[in-house]
């Protein structure tokens, strides 16, 4: 009645969950945060109204999203004696395996008086949550390169508090944070903000159905999306860019990608969904040139980017397996030019996907007929039999 969709009920057998948050169509190449198209709100909004949007279900009014926006700007300083959780990991670790052990040890600083029970508890943890991983994320980059951590300040937009706490450092107490990183950053957290059941929200369900605290089960998200094959992909492109180095070394991986014996993967390209062009890589692409522009980069990767893409599409074989740039393809790009290291690549889509793990919890836990997650087996190993002493095995 209201423009909802519907699903026969053979779709809803096989489905994991119901959502009404995030709805992609793979063949389309379309993706909707709560109906609104993903490239519409790329241009038009920003992230605190998508963080909104994911956790309420429509846009704030200007009056909801100033509210919104003071609360999560209000609770961005972590417990003080979380910095000494750093000092337990080597300088070297990589910032992934820092923020897996952070945001879980948040369990034991907001956790201990959380019923999740409680829609206003659950509302408070998923602001603080929310407001939270740009300044553990950013304290992680800190530590790595062994600079002082920088407090966040609440006269800044998210994305610009995460850029000031990241490149900010003391002496220089007005970091002037540039318009053109701020809002490709904030593009780049709308972007990844959400998408459907992926690997690492389905963590993130699975782990909050047995009634786990909300900030372990994104810990264990975290630890989901940290593989190449999902949110590690961004690195890993970069650095298989890296590897090609020039544009006439890409049909030697091209071919390479398409030898069968050989397990290497053309990182940043196909999709378990996606059988079309990946609407965020398409917002990426162009935005990818505006900030390399804007901040006079020119980046030899970004060459070798555009032309990996024209031959893969012309590519029967890419044709065929219908392999499509996906989000991660450009979004490393970006992220150099911004000047990010690349282990820090997907600790920014853990950050903004943080706000799409916490939307889809509170919708499960919301959810009266929700029951604890147990994926099914085909079982394949032997049949009953008894046991055989050592002596006659
Ligand atoms: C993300 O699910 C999500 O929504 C994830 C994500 C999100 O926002 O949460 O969108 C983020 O994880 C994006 C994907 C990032 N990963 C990469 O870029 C890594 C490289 N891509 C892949 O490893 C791969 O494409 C997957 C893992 C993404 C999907 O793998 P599938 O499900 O096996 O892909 P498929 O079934 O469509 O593959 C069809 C064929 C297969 O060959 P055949 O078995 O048919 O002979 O294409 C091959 C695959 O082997 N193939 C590739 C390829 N991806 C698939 N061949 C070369 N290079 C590739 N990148």
């Amino acid at each position: 009645t209201t423009g909802k969709f519907t699903y026969d009920p053979g779709f809803t057998s096989t489905a994991s969950c119901e959502s009404s948050i995030t709805y992609i169509d793979g063949d389309e190449g379309t993706l909707l945060y709560r109906g609104y198209p993903i490239d519409q709100l790329a241009e038009k909004s920003d992230f605190m109204e998508v963080a909104y949007l994911l956790l309420n279900g429509d846009l704030p009014t200007a009056e909801e999203k100033t509210d919104f926006s003071n609360t999560i700007t209000y609770h961005t300083m972590v417990h003080d004696q979380m910095n000494s959780l750093f000092k337990g990991f080597r300088r070297d670790a990589h910032p992934m395996a820092i923020m897996v052990g952070v945001v879980g040890a948040m369990s034991a600083f907001y956790h201990d008086s959380l019923d999740i029970n409680d829609p206003l508890q659950r509302k408070i943890a998923s602001h603080r949550m929310i407001a939270k991983i740009p300044t553990i994320a950013a304290m992680a980059y800190k530590y790595s390169v062994g600079q002082p951590f920088v407090y966040p300040r609440n006269d800044m937009t998210y994305a610009e508090n995460f850029l000031h706490m990241t490149f900010g450092v003391p002496q220089c107490e007005e970091y002037h944070v540039s318009p053109i990183l701020a809002n490709a950053m904030d593009k780049i957290f709308i972007l990844h903000a959400d998408h459907e059941q992926n690997a690492s929200t389905s963590t993130v369900r699975l782990a909050g159905s047995s009634g786990a605290n909300p900030f372990a089960c994104i810990a264990a998200g975290i630890a989901s999306l940290w593989g190449p094959a999902h949110g590690g992909a961004n690195e890993a492109c970069l650095n298989m860019l890296e590897e090609i180095g020039t544009v006439d070394r890409i049909p030697e991986y091209i071919a390479k990608a398409k030898d069968k014996n050989d397990p290497f993967r053309l990182m940043g390209f196909g999709h378990r969904v996606y059988k079309n062009f990946d609407p965020r890589a398409k917002v990426l692409a162009q935005s990818a040139k505006e900030v390399l522009d804007e901040l006079g980069v020119n980046d030899p990767m970004l060459d070798v980017a555009r032309e990996l893409e024209r031959i893969a599409l012309e590519d029967p074989y890419f044709i065929e397996k219908k392999l499509y740039p996906n989000v991660d393809f450009y979004s490393g790009i970006i992220l150099k030019a911004m000047g990010f290291p690349t282990e820090m690549f997907t600790v920014l889509f853990a950050l903004a996907r943080t706000t799409g793990w916490i939307s889809q919890w509170g919708e499960m836990i919301e959810d009266p007929t929700q029951k604890i997650g147990r994926p099914r087996q085909l079982f394949t190993g032997d049949k009953k039999r008894d046991y055989v002493e050592v002596e006659n095995r």
